[in-house]
């Protein structure tokens, strides 16, 4: 098992059955919010711009595998919480490498 000094695993299973539906959380998410949910049997962050845009985001950070869910947001960006890598939220590129992207869904209010 690979952990780092907080006992974080990135490989650990997500708690996705736990976690509100993305319809559930987007009924009381609110501008500048960053929330775990699960889209069907998949693990996303939803996340609401100042706009008021709405996405789901995989969970799942391209540069060690951080729950982009624990992150916030940076203007339209999403910062990852562990080492604070930046995603375009719209489009899910990755700002350190830019090949790398999360799947983003644009949801509808
Ligand atoms: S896991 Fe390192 S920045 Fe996200």
């Amino acid at each position: 098992m690979v952990a780092d000094l907080l006992g974080y695993d990135p490989d650990a299973p997500g708690p996705v059955l736990g976690r509100p539906s993305v319809e559930e959380v987007l009924e009381r998410a609110a501008p500048g919010d960053v929330i775990a949910a699960r889209d069907g049997e998949r693990a996303v962050a939803v996340v609401v711009l100042e706009d008021g845009q709405a996405f789901a985001l995989d969970d799942r950070c391209p540069h060690d595998g951080g729950w982009l869910s624990d992150g916030w947001l940076d203007g339209d960006r999403l910062v990852c919480a562990r080492h604070a890598w930046e995603i375009e939220t719209c489009t899910g590129k990755c700002d350190r490498r830019p090949q790398d992207f999360v799947e983003v869904r644009r949801l509808v209010r």
